[in-house]
């Protein structure tokens, strides 16, 4: 699929999400909040299967007894729930004080924001005069922006733009002007009309920040919202590992929300300001790191293959040594080709780190750098720990090899937000059904896997009489306690089962005059579209098992 048709597949996706109760901008009757979203009735339910699937998978429902595939040996698993809030030395410890920032550049003029590695352009050249033409559009739009910006910063007409002289493609603002190839006075900015009106870049603390209590204000008051929920798993590493039977290696697992005041929210919800995640943090031995590490980063990939997302569309990318962060010896992305992304580019559903002991070391010892290969506590002019860890020892001592070590850790980190993102793009299709003239109509259908579909079936009495839906209400009543489903009798049949398809209800029980006589009904198969009869009382067990 070409990119022009992505976009307005995107596009489809995005109005249908609101349409249908699945999305809704933040506070949209005031103009919306730029990175903020809600979730409607039907995308409440789907993000809720998305969470409460990866709970059940990665920890309720894991056999601590057996040795998964592919897994060293057993393991076990826990949950928790932090705070987001939490004491403001937990993240000067983890780093994101001094590191968790991007570069901002303004434009004097437009007077927009724009994230620096964002920002692309390209030398032009008309009757003598020259500008470096910058865009903050990404993939095949990009180029286009720029011709779209030179012709009219030269003023031609559409016939002339041929006359303008390209000095190479694309390339990074921030790349020639740290080379020295152009500088911020030769730029024209994205929303500008002259050169010269980007700022010097600047660092910004991604991280949003509060006060507590009612006499905030001197500088101890200062606390921030979390940017990832990992660090409420490290801080209580030691709680947990005292009052529950756990031993190493086990993982804790945490669902909640994050934020981070992105410079530039963009691609429906998949950048936010505002979103959720879900993160396991895996304590090993470190020998064994290295095997647990691939071992989570495969069945993790394996898990989004099992919920239905097109296996095409997924990719597993190893980070190269010089993408690692400073203490992980290896992360691996699991990306999504988003339809709002151009051909082969992929966006990140999940990381899955190496972390080593980084996390539990800076909270005992204080915030950490590497000097020399080695992690070393960093500290300031006074030569003092520039952030002074908790001083609680957080080592484990093994009962099985008599040795005390600090566990290592992988970090499954995925995003719920971004999954149910990657599973609505995916669920998305266009086909045709024959209607009940037997003419083929188009219809839009949601085909979730039956796991994550907001509802699971539909209960519908062919017409309002007859008795039907008095039957239809009674099995509509034995199928709630075991199910998501809607009874549904309003308009003719046809209509409710593209709303369903819509909705992406895998299945819906139509009671008709048949019914009547053998106490049968028909389910309808949302992809198949194939209609079979089922005996009213066994359609509970059936779709029990469907689902199970
Ligand atoms: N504890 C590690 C960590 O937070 P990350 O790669 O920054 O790692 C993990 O975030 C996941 O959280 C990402 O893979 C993504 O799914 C999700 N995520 C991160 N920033 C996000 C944002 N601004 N909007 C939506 N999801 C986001």
């Amino acid at each position: 699929m070409d990119k022009q048709n992505d976009q307005s597949r995107m596009d489809k996706i995005v109005s249908l999400a609101k349409r249908r109760g699945f999305i809704f901008q933040s506070s949209e009757i005031y103009g919306g909040l730029n990175g903020f979203w809600d979730y409607g009735p039907l995308g409440v339910a789907l993000k809720r299967n998305v969470k409460d699937a990866w709970w059940r998978d990665m920890v309720s429902g894991h056999d601590e007894l057996a040795t998964l595939a592919g897994a060293p040996s057993p393991y076990e698993m826990t949950g928790l729930d932090c705070t987001i809030i939490m004491h403001p030395q937990v993240w000067k410890c983890s780093g994101h004080f001094d590191l968790f920032h991007d570069w901002m550049i303004d434009c004097r003029e437009s007077k927009r924001r724009y994230r620096y590695d964002h920002l692309h352009g390209r030398w032009a050249a008309h009757r003598g005069k020259k500008v470096f033409v910058t865009t903050d559009q990404s993939g095949d739009e990009a180029v286009p922006d720029t011709v779209a910006k030179a012709q009219k910063f030269f003023g031609l007409r559409a016939k002339q733009v041929d006359e303008i002289e390209w000095g190479g493609g694309l390339e990074s603002l921030q790349a020639v002007v740290a080379a020295g190839v152009a500088s911020l006075a030769d730029a024209l900015g994205p929303d500008a009309a002259a050169p010269g009106s980007l700022t010097e870049p600047r660092e910004f603390n991604l991280m949003f920040e509060t006060r507590i209590g009612a006499l905030a204000g001197d500088d101890d008051d200062r606390a921030f919202l979390r940017p990832e929920t990992a660090q409420g798993i490290f801080v209580n590493f030691k709680n947990v590992l005292d009052t529950s039977r756990v031993s190493v290696p086990f993982g804790i697992a945490q669902v909640g929300k994050s934020f981070r005041n992105e410079i530039t929210p963009r691609n429906f919800t998949f950048r936010s300001r505002e979103f959720e995640q879900m993160e396991i943090e895996f304590f090993c031995k470190p020998a064994d790191s290295a095997e647990w590490y691939r071992y989570w980063r495969d069945r993790r990939w394996k898990w989004y293959l099992d919920l239905g997302l097109t296996a095409g569309k997924l990719q597993l990318r190893e980070h190269a040594s010089d993408e690692l962060s400073h203490y992980s010896v290896g992360t691996a992305d699991i990306e999504y080709a988003f339809p709002f992304l151009a051909p082969g580019e992929f966006g990140e559903l999940e990381g899955i780190a190496h972390r080593g002991d980084f996390d539990l070391r800076s909270h005992m010892e204080g915030k950490l750098v590497r000097k020399n290969g080695e992690l070393v506590v960093e500290t300031g002019p006074d030569g003092k720990p520039r952030h002074r860890g908790s001083g609680k020892d957080l080592s484990y001592f093994d009962d099985v090899s008599r040795e005390r070590y600090v566990p290592h850790v992988i970090e499954p980190s995925a995003g719920a937000d971004r999954g149910t993102l990657a599973f609505l793009c995916d669920a998305y299709h266009e086909d045709e059904v024959p209607d009940a003239d037997g003419k083929p109509r188009s219809r839009t259908v949601m085909k979730f896997h039956p796991r994550l579909a907001p509802v699971k079936a539909a209960i519908l009495p062919l017409v309002k009489k007859d008795g039907m839906p008095e039957v239809a209400i009674d099995l509509y009543r034995a199928l709630k306690p075991h199910m998501a489903c809607q009874y549904d009798e309003k308009g003719a049949v046809g209509r409710r089962y593209a709303r369903q398809d819509e909705a992406g209800t895998p299945w819906c029980l139509t009671i008709d005059g048949q019914t009547l006589a053998d106490k049968t009904v028909t389910l309808r198969d949302r992809d198949s579209l194939v209609q079979s009869r089922v005996p009213v009382a066994e359609v509970v067990d059936l779709l029990r098992d469907k689902l199970a």
